[in-house]
């Protein structure tokens, strides 16, 4: 399968040899990055911007490092510094940026549906790095780039996600990552945010966090999402941490080989024991090392690449 998409707006519309061919090119791409000189010059001449209007450290930083590797020239867009805060619209920043030649525009945004918007009228390439609750792929690549390096597959195992679901672009993106490339998936989390409408897409749903966990290949960890919840979802933190915190006692009944991710950022004492979060099972700073890997995949096949044949071993 080669790839011949112009964007990469969600994984919702990627099909498993898509995703594939993603996860390929990232492997080939973290070699690159294992040798002496990490840059090779797929991207030269080519202008990529980092339009991040929603706060971000590992993928803004992640982003702008994989088009650098890739000889690409960067502006990286601060929203607090620009003129949408003198009322300028989405669309006209866009546009002004493409008249600046931007080839590829990497785009973060509170509201659902940003990145899908952009690539209705500008000629080049748009990447979702983020919208709302809606979808974050590249995350959901990494992710599953970190499992099946791990694991040496992706289909069949157990990959239990817990936390805030109902608020997270991660949990839906990575739910339709893990499903299309064969993976049994378990929500646990409060019921308020993870509510039974996930079981549709395929997903098992469960609010005992024992039974959530103790045959799980794979525990991703998320965070509560408080900036985009409007009204209290559950008593308190402390409540929240005693039910579905991954604490000491819950990590001691887990597989012997599970793995302990977590997108980042972490919340230590929350949603994860901070000893857990830095045990030897835990491949959160792994994510974002592979992180870089994909991130180089995608700007390079969003740019007229085919797949991991094309990068030179
Ligand atoms: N995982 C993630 O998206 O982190 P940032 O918000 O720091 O980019």
């Amino acid at each position: 399968m080669s790839w011949n998409r112009k964007h990469l707006l969600d994984i919702e519309s990627l099909s498993p040899a898509e995703i594939v061919t993603v996860l390929d090119t990232a492997r080939a791409f973290k070699a690159v990055g294992e040798r002496a000189i990490k840059k090779v010059p797929a991207l030269r001449g080519k202008t990529v911007v980092n339009l991040f209007i929603e706060p971000s450290t590992r993928t803004r930083i992640s982003f702008e490092l994989a088009a650098l590797r890739l000889t690409a020239d960067v502006i990286n867009f601060t929203a607090e510094a620009s003129s949408l805060k003198k009322g300028e619209s989405l669309k006209d920043t866009a546009r002004n940026l493409e008249a600046l030649n931007a080839d590829i525009i990497i785009i973060r945004h509170s509201a659902t549906g940003a990145p899908h918007f952009l690539s209705r009228f500008l000629r080049g390439s748009v990447i979702n790095a983020g919208d709302g609750a809606h979808e974050h792929p590249t995350q959901a690549l990494l992710d599953t780039f970190t499992i099946r390096e791990h694991k040496g597959k992706v289909e069949g195992l157990n990959v239990t996600i817990l936390g805030d679901i109902l608020y997270s672009r991660v949990a839906r993106s990575n739910i339709q990552a893990l499903l299309k490339l064969g993976a049994r998936v378990t929500l646990c989390g409060p019921s308020t945010l993870v509510p039974r409408v996930f079981e549709e897409m395929g997903c098992r749903v469960t609010y005992d966090v024992d039974a959530a966990i103790a045959d799980a290949d794979v525990i991703n960890l998320l965070r509560i999402q408080h900036e985009r919840q409007r009204k209290t979802m559950f008593p308190s933190i402390g409540e929240y941490t005693s039910l579905f915190g991954l604490s000491k006692a819950r990590f001691a009944r887990t597989r012997p080989d599970v793995l302990i991710m977590h997108p980042g950022p972490i919340n230590r004492g929350v949603e994860i024991n901070s000893e857990v979060a830095d045990c030897d099972r835990s491949v959160v700073l792994e994510q974002v090392t592979n992180g870089l890997a994909v991130r180089m995949a995608v700007l390079f096949l969003v740019n007229g690449g085919k797949g991991p044949q094309e990068i030179a071993q």
